[in-house]
């Protein structure tokens, strides 16, 4: 193929954007609560919709937490949607992230190893997820929706290598050629990624809107996604705000 034609074909399926614009806050009894912001869209009629993050992982994580809000779009039995996806070198999807239909839930990876998290996701429910893990201890704990789902303990005590490639909506096939596997038809919003294990009252903060901090390694505000294949942008009001509690205090 001509370089030239390649330019063009991939300037056409390409969109980059930084989502703070949609960024607000609220204040609740004093107290900060976020209330709108971008989310990713990764539509039921497009092909292998995915975002790669632009900024690369710049150092090594021997320990992390990674939190996001997401929901699917559809519920077919042994389909799993990829949401985090993290490639380095030879090693596609070394640290990975997914949520699948038909009651298999939410599911973590770190090199070779899987860990499912059996709950049922219901379609166009917004789902708060967090998983942290410490090559440290070797632990593993998921959370969903605030409450802890499941801990576990990993071989993997290694670090994870810095400078790869992140990708939400689909996994790397072959060193950042294809997106077919695992395509996520769906929305993400709010993914922030930490170099540290958070405490479960971080992450009931997380869960209500109310922790003030963004990932230290990715923040959510200040990311710039590469959007392909039909994957987009739109403003996004917090599933958290919507809360009976958060209802009952503003009424
Ligand atoms: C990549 O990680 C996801 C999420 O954990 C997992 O579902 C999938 O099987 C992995 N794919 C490959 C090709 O390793
Ligand atoms: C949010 O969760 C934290 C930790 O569980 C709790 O202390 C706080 O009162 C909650 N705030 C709201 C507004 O729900």
């Amino acid at each position: 193929m001509h370089p030239t034609f390649l330019i063009l074909v991939l300037t056409a399926t390409l969109a980059t954007g930084q989502g703070n614009r949609y960024e607000a806050t609220t204040y609740l009894n004093g107290e900060p609560v976020k209330e709108e912001s971008y989310q990713l869209i990764f539509p039921l009629e497009a092909t292998a919709p995915h975002a790669n993050l632009v900024a690369m992982i710049p150092r090594p994580l021997s320990e992390m937490s990674l939190c996001y809000w997401a929901r699917l779009h559809r519920d077919i039995e042994d389909e799993c949607g990829v949401i985090f996806s993290y490639s380095v070198d030879a090693i596609l999807n070394d640290t990975a992230a997914a949520m699948c239909s038909g009651g298999r839930g939410v599911r973590f990876h770190r090199h070779q190893e899987v860990f499912d998290i059996l709950f049922s996701l219901v379609p166009y429910t917004w789902v708060h997820v967090c998983t942290t893990w410490s090559a440290i201890t070797s632990k593993w704990q998921v959370y969903i929706n605030d409450q802890i789902y499941r801990t576990g303990y990993i071989n993997s005590g290694f670090a994870i290598q810095p400078g790869g490639v992140v990708t939400i909506g689909a996994v790397q096939d072959d060193a950042g050629e294809g997106y077919e596997s695992e395509v996520l038809k769906g929305q993400v919003t709010e993914l922030n990624l930490w170099d540290y294990v958070l405490s479960s009252k971080d992450v009931s903060r997380l869960a209500n809107c109310t922790f003030p901090h963004e990932g230290n390694v990715i923040a959510w505000s200040e990311a710039m996604w590469e959007m392909y294949n039909g994957a987009r942008f739109a403003p996004v009001r917090l599933p958290c705000f919507g809360k009976p509690m958060l209802h009952k205090q503003y009424n």
